[in-house]
């Protein structure tokens, strides 16, 4: 089986926009990444942030400008390489190529706001939940972590989105109930579900903090 990382430098390398927001168009590409960082510092302001598979930078990059620190994690050395030519390493802004479960993540101790665009929908849910165990680890009190993740039910017309669950592009379903199995698994709780206009780029974000401390 093609494993994620093979799949994800596949995809980089025969046309990586195409696969991170099905556009060609570089302009709008990288305007869509100027107004998601954005949208990060007015919620959040200029703290450290680490983004879960963040592709070729088109947020991370300019998200760079407006915080303390910014770390840009993905599974694929291919989105890291041409993320590298659009923003070089800097005290400001480093890159982490991993194995997609996290395990670089968890030694992270001074993130404040952990969030992913477009990742966490594409990932097998035995290795989300293994990426969500390191990030936790990686957080420290008072972290936040922003995700969103497609919420389908029995009678929606998507509930096939829960039952696909194997490959590493179809993105997939998740009852209320399995989020909230998943995140209490883990030691997290929701703190707060923001819903577009909020958010706006795509829709429905959770917000997480994690449980004690
Ligand atoms: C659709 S792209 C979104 C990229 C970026 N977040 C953005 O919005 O511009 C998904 C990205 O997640 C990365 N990815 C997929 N599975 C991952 C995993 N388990 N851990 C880290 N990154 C992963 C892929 O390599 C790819 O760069």
């Amino acid at each position: 089986m093609t494993t994620m990382k093979q799949a994800w430098n596949e995809r980089a390398e025969e046309n990586a926009m195409k696969y991170i927001l099905e556009t060609t168009n570089q302009v709008a590409f990288w305007d869509s990444g100027k107004a998601a960082a954005k949208e990060l510092a007015e919620l959040f302001g200029n703290v450290t942030y680490c983004e879960i598979g963040c592709g070729i930078g088109r947020i991370v990059v300019p998200l760079a400008d407006k915080a303390t620190k910014v770390y840009g994690y993905d599974i694929s050395s291919a989105m890291i390489n041409q993320a590298r030519m659009f923003g070089t390493p800097t005290g400001k802004l480093q890159w982490i190529e991993g194995y997609g479960d996290g395990e670089e993540l968890a030694k992270l101790q001074d993130v404040d706001i952990f969030y992913e665009r477009l990742c966490f929908q594409h990932i097998p849910t035995e290795y989300l939940i293994k990426l969500l165990k390191n990030i936790r680890l990686g957080m420290r009190t008072n972290s936040l972590l922003l995700f969103k993740l497609n919420i389908v039910s029995e009678d929606d017309g998507r509930y096939w989105k829960k039952l696909e669950n194997t490959n590493t592009w179809t993105s997939r379903g998740y009852t209320e109930e399995d989020i909230n199995n998943i995140l209490l698994e883990n030691g997290l709780k929701q703190l707060l579900k923001l819903s577009s206009p909020d958010l706006t780029e795509f829709g429905q974000h959770r917000m997480i903090i994690r449980y004690g401390e």
